[in-house]
């Protein structure tokens, strides 16, 4: 891909009929804009916007499109979409252990799903460029202080200081390098032998021996090794198969800081489309979606994979007129549907939608997001979520599409690689009370690498269950 920068981008645009009608990087501008920080210093601004055009892309437009088709299965019903890392990358917990042991735990999950779901798991981390957080609020009082909120290291500081929380547009030069370092390492683990299918295994195993439920994910993880030693003993090992060595691994970001994007938003010279080159999919937040908005304008321009979540106040009508915008020709694996509605509201809130979609013919990719609708605040004050709620958001989301004769697509977890405690129960049990020992996310309490692996293998037991039982009836039939 050649990055095209500055006037000549538009000369391209200009000459090229495929893109949306109306549209250029910076059409955005002319639409209410929610979520996004008031810069005080225009001129620091254009400065740190100028520099970021001139650098390289961060991805390739024909790896975004490769995720494209490989979601493009998963809206047919083949392949599964796993998604999942921090709520927010930080600055301060930027090392190389915190990227390998995300990395780690994303592709045991996707071992295990695999194995569970029968068809190819799609590796996709909020890695890599997931820095500005929408608020609910546009400043944070403590005591008699009123400070603008926290929105994000690529935006502002945590620290509860006026200067900190000043928006300063260098952050996303800063959060542009570490991106660019994140995903120099996530391609070397994933095609240099440290994805090795054998290891993970391992890890795996280690993981089933060492957890306090480890007899009800033994049988699974047992056959697991069985398969792979199956595998082996007819030829097929990483020596031979670069299916077993190596896997492909997508980055993605809630595109909400446009000038980041529309700075990262280039011509591809093979196809003369445009794409934003700040990670393979990027996705529209809950709080952002309005469809006369920015950042759906900005969105439909870019030829990525895109999501949107959509929350219980997201209408049939709203959802219709999203699709109609951002994938007008019904192009699959464009469009991912992130449905976060919160374990008691997901069987009455998704079934609609997922009618009206049907009804429309629209080819989309459903995913269950079971973090964002789930979180509560627990007695001592902290932000945390249950174990036992996430895990029975997603069963409902399974169980709404299998009513309704469509796939559930896939998951996106809020996680981290680390033992922190921020969500409580799984099989060790984290606690309110032991909620203070760990307690380290800038943003949303993270499922910690032991509760995250373990709601893969649940919901392995439920994919194969489900097969099976679709198997069934097909005999049956
Ligand atoms: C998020 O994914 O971190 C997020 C803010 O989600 P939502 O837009 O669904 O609230
Ligand atoms: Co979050």
């Amino acid at each position: 891909m050649t990055a095209i920068a500055g006037s000549s981008q538009a000369a391209v645009q200009a000459s090229h009929s495929s893109s949306a009608a109306d549209w250029t990087p910076t059409s955005w501008r002319s639409r209410p804009a929610l979520q996004m920080p008031v810069y005080p210093d225009a001129a620091l601004l254009a400065g740190a916007e100028a520099r970021l055009r001139r650098y390289p892309p961060l991805v390739f437009a024909g790896e975004a499109r490769k995720l494209k088709s490989a979601l493009a299965k998963v809206a047919n019903g083949e392949a599964f979409l796993l998604q999942g890392g921090d709520c927010a990358e930080s600055f301060v917990d930027f090392t190389a252990n915190n990227i390998r042991d995300t990395f780690r735990v994303l592709l045991q999950m996707a071992v295990v799903l695999t194995y569970g779901a029968g068809v190819p798991v799609v590796k996709v981390g909020r890695m890599a460029g997931q820095f500005a957080k929408p608020r609910s609020s546009n400043v944070e009082k403590v005591g008699d202080v009123e400070l603008p909120s926290y929105r994000g290291d690529n935006v502002n500081g945590f620290e509860f200081s006026a200067e900190a929380r000043r928006p300063d547009p260098e952050r996303m030069v800063q959060a542009y390098n570490q991106s660019a370092a994140t995903l120099n390492l996530l391609r070397a683990f994933a095609q240099g032998g440290y994805a090795d299918l054998h290891e993970v295994n391992r890890w795996n195993l280690d993981f089933v021996r060492n957890s306090p439920a480890s007899e009800r994910y033994h049988d699974l993880a047992a056959r697991l090794d069985e398969t792979l030693n199956f595998m082996a003993a007819c030829g097929l090992t990483s020596a031979t198969t670069p299916q077993i060595a190596e896997t492909d691994f997508f980055t993605s970001h809630e595109a909400l800081l446009l000038q980041y994007e529309e700075a990262l938003t280039r011509v591809d010279s093979t196809s003369g489309d445009w794409y934003d080159c700040s990670a393979h999919m990027v996705w529209i937040g809950d709080r952002t979606r309005q469809p006369d908005g920015a950042h759906v304008e900005f969105m439909r321009g870019v030829r990525n994979p895109l999501g949107f979540k959509a929350g219980p106040s997201l209408s049939t009508d709203d959802l219709l007129r999203l699709i109609d915008t951002l994938n007008p020709t019904d192009e699959a694996g464009r469009i991912v549907i992130i449905a976060r509605m919160g374990a008691d509201k997901v069987a009455d809130k998704l079934p609609p939608l997922v009618r009206a979609v049907k009804r429309a013919g629209r080819s989309v990719v459903w995913s269950c997001d079971p973090m964002h609708g789930n979180t509560v605040t627990a007695a001592n004050g902290r932000k945390t979520r249950h174990f036992d709620a996430i895990l029975s958001e997603v069963k409902d989301f399974f169980a709404v599409h299998r009513a309704e004769g469509t796939h559930p697509g896939g998951v996106h977890f809020e996680m981290t690689g680390q033992e922190v405690t921020e969500c409580v129960g799984g099989a060790v049990d984290i606690t309110v009370d032991g909620l203070g020992e760990r307690y380290e996310t800038q943003c949303d309490p993270r499922l910690n690498a032991s509760q995250a692996l373990e709601l893969a293998f649940l919901l392995a037991e439920q994919l194969k269950a489900e097969r099976l039982s679709v198997a069934r009836s097909r005999i049956t039939a």
